[in-house]
């Protein structure tokens, strides 16, 4: 294992999401989101219940401010819900919704706590869905108008920005279904997957035009598939998983367009993308910073798919997987990080936006003592301290997630956070985990 030493400048922080912690879904004039209309359709969501309290963030955001004051948090990652800004997602802005992101940046900002603003994780305006959502290419144009607002409205105090959360989501809602809006359409999720893209470059155009300071990224999500052996299958399975996931974006954004092998292969397949020869340069506006999320690897087994044979073979001595059932690999961080400045030629300044943990079955018994989570992120940032005397340009870490949260279609049963929620009072309890993370912040700022 590397040793844990990070450079003074390090920042630490936690990382949320609106949808999955302000419910409130309805108040103040705030429209509904594909997110609300999923959880409100059965059988989309585990157990049936909707994101429509979630946290309630929305109406105890000072408590939330207040959790990250007592831990000693540089940062945290937030983003802004489309619907409760514009809440048929063009058009007239809603001004409860714009107040409310005041009252939560001023309050970080009052508590020393820079805001790091995401514009888009996964719950785009129902009305903009009714007009074929990300599938139609009018998005970039209806991102833009909205990106353009926020950057207007809270650029003079939010220093970091990113346009998308996790693009790859976009597959899942429209490719399989699996996510809002639920619908199994591969060549409407590739279309989406595409718009995204340039909804991005937009987004980013929109940025420069607004004058305002600061930095604008993307956040993408590095799952690295390794191949269970060197069999042309198993390694041919590994190329397509990434293909389909974080290549897709990276070769747009920094490669020059997606690469022959994925374009073939989705011409065979039917589902290439309408992509005009504008798309390209849009995509390809330049980035302040990139977000990598990273949470583990993907081992790729064409015979079995099964992770155990892995495991069995796996030389490193026990320990490798999480009560959870995820394989416990810390060097995913390193490894992403080699992999974007190596395949991508990115030196510039990285974030790792996100990394966390589920409880596993164990936790059930003692929700606060979530000494697995320790080890896990403590592993993180061991490799993270490799990577950053490699060379690489890593300024901080967001953990996953300050609380217990509305995990998207698995609802409240798989749970993230360094606190929990009392099920009845939805008081913030902070587990075991926040007081490592704020004894480990407080050690470091002793450095600075
Ligand atoms: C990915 C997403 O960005 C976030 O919304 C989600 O809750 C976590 N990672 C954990 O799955």
């Amino acid at each position: 294992m590397p040793d844990l030493d990070l450079p003074p400048h390090f920042r630490f922080g936690v990382a949320t999401s609106a949808f999955q912690i302000e419910g409130a879904w309805n108040d103040d004039g705030k429209g509904p989101s594909i997110w609300d209309t999923f959880g409100h359709t059965p059988g989309k969501v585990r157990d049936d219940i909707p994101g429509d309290v979630a946290c309630d963030s929305y109406h105890r955001y000072g408590d939330d401010i207040a959790l990250m004051s007592s831990l000693g948090l540089d940062t945290y990652r937030m983003s802004l819900s489309w619907s409760r800004l514009i809440p048929e997602g063009v058009g007239r802005p809603n001004p409860a919704g714009l107040d409310y992101y005041d009252r939560v940046i001023d309050g970080l900002l009052e508590a020393g706590i820079d805001p790091n603003v995401t514009l888009y994780h996964w719950d785009l305006p129902q009305a903009l869905e009714d007009k074929g959502g990300w599938a139609n290419r009018d998005v970039a144009d209806w991102f833009a108008e909205y990106a353009a607002l926020a950057f207007d409205r809270y650029g003079d105090r939010v220093r970091r920005w990113a346009t998308l959360n996790e693009p790859i989501s976009l597959w899942i809602g429209y490719g399989v279904g699996f996510f809002a809006p639920g619908h199994r359409d591969a060549i409407a999720g590739r279309q989406a997957m595409h718009n995204a893209m340039r909804a991005h470059g937009r987004g980013v155009q929109a940025f420069r035009a607004a004058g305002s300071p600061g930095e604008i990224g993307i956040v993408l999500d590095i799952w690295k598939r390794e191949p269970a052996t060197q069999s042309p299958e198993d390694i041919a399975l590994a190329h397509q998983g990434e293909d389909d996931g974080f290549r897709f974006f990276l070769d747009a954004l920094r490669g020059g367009g997606y690469s022959d092998r994925l374009r073939h292969r989705l011409e065979a397949e039917g589902t290439l993308p309408d992509i005009r020869p504008e798309d390209q340069a849009l995509i390809e506006e330049p980035i302040d910073y990139l977000g990598l999320n990273v949470y583990s690897r993907v081992v790729v087994n064409s015979k079995t798919n099964d992770p155990d044979v892995w495991a069995q073979s796996d030389p490193q001595p026990g320990g490798n997987f999480l009560d959870n059932g995820l394989e416990y690999y810390p060097r995913a961080v390193f490894e992403a990080l080699e992999m974007v400045r190596d395949d991508y030629g990115w030196t510039g300044p990285t974030y790792i936006t996100e990394n966390g943990m589920i409880d596993g079955p164990s936790a059930a018994e003692n929700p606060l003592e979530d000494d697995e989570r320790i080890r896990y992120v403590r592993g993180f940032l061991e490799w993270i301290s490799e990577a950053i005397r490699a060379g690489h340009d890593v300024r901080g870490y967001y953990l996953w997630s300050l609380m217990d949260n509305y995990e998207w279609s698995a609802g409240f049963s798989a749970k993230f956070g360094i606190a929990a929620l009392d099920p009845v009072t939805l008081d913030r309890l902070p587990k075991k985990s926040a007081l490592w993370y704020r004894d480990l912040i407080s050690d470091h700022r002793a450095k600075r």
